[in-house]
């Protein structure tokens, strides 16, 4: 199921966080990992079964009908078992109004999730 980020869980965010591509520099993802703490607009959402082993960002538009996918990320050794798909899906159920988009570091998987 996911969860709300809380400041508890920052180191295992920050792990699952770093598998982004575009997250490998440590400042930009000490600055990604702030915007999502302090910004209202910006929600991080982590994937718990036994343990934490999926992270899942998002940006609600000011229009308040849209939100993007700006993180997503499993951890490694839970890969390629449905994952990735059932957080996108998840998402869908929890904000049924939204339209739910990718960003550019996103898109190559969430396209893949059309059927989610
Ligand atoms: C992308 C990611 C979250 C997928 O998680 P997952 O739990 O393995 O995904 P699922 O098991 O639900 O889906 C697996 C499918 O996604 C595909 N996939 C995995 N990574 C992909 C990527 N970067 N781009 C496009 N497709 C991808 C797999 O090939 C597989 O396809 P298939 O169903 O046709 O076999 C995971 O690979 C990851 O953490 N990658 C590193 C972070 C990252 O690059 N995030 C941005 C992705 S654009």
């Amino acid at each position: 199921m996911l969860i709300r980020y809380k400041k508890t869980l920052e180191k295992i965010a920050m792990g699952l966080m770093s598998f982004m591509p575009n997250e490998k520099d440590l400042k930009k993802l000490q600055l990604t990992m702030k915007e999502y703490e302090t910004e209202e607009s910006r929600q991080l959402f982590l994937w718990k079964e036994d343990d934490i082993i999926g992270l899942l960002g998002i940006l609600f538009y000011p229009d308040q009908k849209t939100i993007e996918i700006q993180h997503i990320s499993v951890n490694p050794s839970h890969r390629s078992q449905g994952i990735g798909k059932q957080m996108v899906k998840e998402l869908k159920e929890m904000y049924p109004d939204k339209e739910i988009i990718p960003n550019k570091d996103t898109a190559a998987f969430i396209e893949k999730c059309d059927l989610c």
